[in-house]
C-alpha cells in the first residue's frame, strides 16, 4: 500500500490538474486551488478543465478557491506560471502553512524579479519547509490521459526526494530521483526558450536539419550555463535536460513552440504571446540573458532569442547571424588540450 498523503495543488491550469488527477489515481486525497473562483466554478460545473478538453475530472478530486482549505496538506504542489510563484507562496506563508508541509514545485522558469530558480524563491519565503522539484518531459494532456511518462524528483534531502518519488509513482508515471536541483531546474526553465526558437524555425519553414542543430547546440548552451551555476553535466543528458528538450521542441502541445511558430510566420511577439497564453520561454529568454551575463557564459542561441523577443530582432537575420559565427570545435574543448 502507498504512503498515503493529503495533497494540495496551487493552480488549476493544465499541468496542476493533470498531476492532481495522477495523484488521485493512486488513492491520495487531492485538492486543487485557484486564486480565481471563476476557474474553479467552471471546472466544478462542467466536470472538465477547459485546458484539458474532453477529459472528465475524477469525482474524488476536490476543487477550492479558499487557501485555508489547503493548509492541512502534507504536500503542497506549486503549479502556477513562474511569474506568480513568489506571490502565491507569500500568500501561503501569510496564511500560516506548517513547517512540516513538503513543497513540490512543478512549474518551469525563473522568478522574474530576482532571477532565482523557483525552488530558491520558495525556500526564501518558507525557509523551514522541505522542497522538491518535479520535472521532466511531460505534456499535461498526455499525463491526464495516463500515457506512460517519466519524471524526476530533485531535492537536496534524500528522504524527501524518496518520499515524493513514492507518492507520485503510478503504473503510468515513473519517477526517478536526482540530487542536482540546479541542473534539473535549469534544464526545465531554459528548454522553453529553445522550444520557442524551434517553433520560430518551423514558422520560417526551415527544415529538420535546422531544428536538430538548434536543439543540440541549445542543449550545449544549457549545459554550459548549468555547469557555471553548479549543476551536474550528466543531468543535461537526462530526462529533465535532453528529454524535456525533445518533448517541447517537437510537439504541438507545447505553447512555447506554438508561440514560436507564430513569431516565425511574422506575428509580432507580444501578439503571439497573448494568443497562446502561458509561454514560459518568453519570460525565460529575458532571465537567461541576465544569468548568462552574470556567469559570463557564451550562449549565442539565447542571445538571438533575446533579440527577437525583446529588441525587435528579425528571426531570419538571427538565423543567418548564428550560421555565420566564427567556426569552432564542437565541444568546449580544443585541439590543444
Ligand atoms: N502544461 C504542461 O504540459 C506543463 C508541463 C510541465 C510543466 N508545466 C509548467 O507548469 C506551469 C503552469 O503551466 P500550465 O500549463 O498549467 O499553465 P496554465 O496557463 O494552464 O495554468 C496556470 C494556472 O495558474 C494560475 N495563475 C495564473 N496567474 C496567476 C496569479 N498571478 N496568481 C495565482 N494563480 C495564477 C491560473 O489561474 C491557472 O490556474 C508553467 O510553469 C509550465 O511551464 C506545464
Amino acid at each position: 500500500m502507498k504512503n498515503w498523503k493529503k495533497i494540495a495543488v496551487l493552480g488549476s491550469g493544465g499541468w496542476g490538474t493533470a498531476m492532481a488527477m495522477s495523484a488521485v489515481s493512486s488513492g491520495h486525497d487531492v485538492t486543487v486551488w485557484s486564486a480565481f473562483p471563476a476557474e474553479i466554478e467552471r471546472i466544478v460545473s462542467t466536470g472538465e478543465n477547459p485546458l484539458l478538453p474532453g477529459i472528465k475530472m475524477p469525482k474524488e478530486l476536490k476543487f477550492t478557491s479558499e487557501l485555508a482549505d489547503v493548509l492541512g496538506a502534507d504536500i503542497i504542489i506549486t503549479a502556477v506560471p513562474s511569474f506568480a510563484t513568489a506571490s502565491v507562496v507569500a500568500k501561503l506563508a501569510e496564511a500560516g502553512i506548517p513547517e512540516s508541509t513538503v513543497m513540490v514545485n512543478i512549474s518551469k522558469g525563473f522568478d522574474p524579479s530576482t532571477c532565482d530558480r523557483l525552488s530558491v524563491t520558495i525556500q526564501k519565503t518558507l525557509p523551514k519547509n522541505k522542497i522538491v522539484v518535479l520535472s521532466g518531459p511531460s505534456h499535461a494532456e498526455e499525463v491526464a490521459r495516463e500515457i506512460p511518462t517519466a519524471l524526476v524528483a530533485a531535492a537536496t534531502d534524500k528522504e524527501t526526494a524518496l518520499m515524493v518519488q513514492d507518492v507520485f509513482t503510478t503504473p503510468r508515471l515513473r519517477v526517478y530521483t536526482n540530487k542536482d536541483m540546479v541542473g534539473v531546474e535549469l534544464g526545465g526553465a531554459i528548454k522553453n526558450v529553445i522550444a520557442l526558437a524551434a517553433g520560430i524555425t518551423d514558422g520560417l519553414k526551415l527544415g529538420d536539419n535546422s531544428k536538430a542543430a538548434l536543439m543540440t547546440r541549445g542543449l550545449s548552451e544549457i549545459g554550459r550555463l548549468g555547469k557555471a551555476m553548479g549543476g551536474n553535466e550528466k543531468t543535461f543528458a537526462g530526462l529533465t535536460g535532453v528529454g524535456d528538450l525533445i518533448v517541447t521542441c517537437t510537439s504541438m502541445h507545447s505553447r512555447n513552440r506554438r508561440a514560436g511558430i507564430l513569431i516565425g510566420e511574422g506575428v509580432p511577439v507580444e501578439e503571439a504571446i497573448k494568443v497562446i497564453g502561458t509561454v514560459e520561454g518568453y519570460h525565460a529568454a529575458r532571465l537567461a540573458h541576465i544569468l548568462k551575463t552574470k556567469y559570463d557564459v557564451e550562449m549565442p542561441i539565447m542571445d538571438a532569442c533575446y533579440k527577437v523577443c525583446y529588441e525587435g530582432g528579425n528571426p531570419l537575420e538571427e538565423v543567418t547571424a548564428l550560421m555565420t559565427r566564427p567556426t569552432r570545435h564542437e565541444d568546449d574543448d580544443t585541439w590543444l588540450n
